[in-house]
């Protein structure tokens, strides 16, 4: 798995000779795997293509924040929402300006303000305009800002002056994006979680399951990875390819899942319960196929073991994290399951929404402890996921 795989990165391309280059950066970050959605400046129109843009990105051109037809499709807050990180690749001295006042002057300013995620800028202008004081200041305040400033390299510019100002070069920029991602807050912890949906056979053709795809799961082991963290994953049925980097275990009923976390949970420092998995079993499943005989049929279900509330109850425990599904009485029904389980924080999912959730590449969970909760609003499972990861360090490591 690419350092930027599943990553969605907005490239804003500002007034500045060297947007020549944006494409290249553009191949670049999708190179690492990104997918980029372009907002060009109108100075940066005058330097580059729209079409040039679109090409290489595989997704239309942003540009205007007054459009009605974008604000129907992505509007400014939606692409705020969008993204995993913004880069301004070339970042001009008007826009570094504007960046530094929190003006919401054009679209690219407006989605800077209207996201929660890193910003990246790499600077390219004249080198007298670069060492100039204002400038200077600009960048100061947005380094201290925990911006991210890639600095531009020295030598010849397109004006003819030698000097600090030439646009770093697309590799560098890219790569720059993809190590922000990375970070050692779970460097040297082990984690383990379920995610997927269990299977339990009703006969050799048939079984009862549920709509879990385990892109929660996946999301959640990939923020894991990114911290550091040795994950092993434990997992259902799902439709989806894991992070390589992880210790894959494949599981098919509740029994088979319960077993290989029980075999695996000794050293875990973490462990995130993120499956699906069917409360009931099929009680005698039939060795082969059952007729259609235009009866009634009747199954017996018996009720599978808890994973979660097993492991919770080891005398020597892994900080435990556990999902639940509801579809009403969230608040109340999180308390419950915290407790009657013993783990350390629960995540409920409103699976009665349509838009969210099962299958759904996006989420709304409320995070809960003991004594704290917190509502991530709707967003895609790959952010959530790195949120809930940072959270789960904040509060137990
Ligand atoms: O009890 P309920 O299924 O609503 O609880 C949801 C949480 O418990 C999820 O974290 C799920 O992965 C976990 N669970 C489990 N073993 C079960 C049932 C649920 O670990 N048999």
């Amino acid at each position: 798995m690419k350092i930027l795989t599943n990553k969605r990165i907005i490239l804003g391309v500002c007034g500045s000779i060297a947007a020549y280059k944006a494409p290249d950066i553009v191949r670049r970050l999708q190179d690492l795997g990104a997918e980029v959605r372009v907002i060009l400046t109108q100075s940066g129109a005058q330097f580059i293509t729209e079409l040039s843009l679109q090409v290489t990105s595989k997704n239309k051109v942003h540009h205007n924040l007054w459009d009605k037809e974008a604000e129907l499709s992505m509007g400014h807050i939606e692409m705020g929402k969008w993204a995993d990180a913004i880069l301004i690749a070339p970042a001009s001295a008007n826009t570094i300006a504007n960046v530094a006042e929190g003006r919401a002057c054009d679209l690219l300013n407006s989605v800077i303000l209207a996201s929660d995620c890193p910003l990246i800028i790499a600077p390219a202008m004249n080198q007298q305009m670069y060492s100039a004081a204002a400038v200077q200041g600009n960048l100061t305040t947005l380094t201290l800002r925990n911006i991210h400033i890639i600095k531009p390299e020295i030598g010849v510019q397109a004006c003819g002056d030698i000097g600090e100002g030439r646009l770093a070069e697309s590799k560098e920029i890219a790569e720059q994006v993809g190590r922000l991602f990375q970070n050692t807050e779970l460097s040297g912890k082990k984690v383990l979680i379920t995610l997927g949906a269990t299977i339990e056979a009703i006969d050799p053709v048939r079984y009862l399951s549920n709509h879990s795809s385990g892109k929660m799961g996946s999301a959640l082991a990939d923020a894991c990875i990114e911290a550091g963290a040795q994950v092993t994953l434990v997992v259902g049925n799902i439709g989806i390819d894991l992070n390589q980097k992880a210790r894959k275990i494949s599981t098919v009923s509740a029994q088979e899942m319960h077993q290989k976390v029980m075999e695996n949970i000794a050293d875990q420092d973490i462990f995130i319960a993120c499956a699906a998995v069917s409360d009931y079993s099929i009680k005698n499943p039939e060795k082969n196929k059952i007729k259609k005989s235009g009866k009634n049929l009747t199954l017996t279900l018996l009720p599978t073991k808890d994973i979660l509330k097993d492991v919770c109850a080891l005398s020597t425990k892994p900080i435990c994290i556990g999902f639940a599904a509801e579809t009403q009485n969230l608040t109340e029904n999180a308390i419950n399951k915290m407790k009657y389980k013993g783990c350390d924080a629960i995540i409920m999912n409103d699976v009665s929404r349509d838009d969210l959730g099962f299958k759904s590449d996006e989420n709304e969970v409320i995070f809960f402890t003991k004594n704290f909760q917190l509502k991530m609003i709707k967003n895609s499972k790959q952010k959530l996921g790195r949120k809930i990861i940072k959270l789960v360090v904040e509060k137990f490591i």
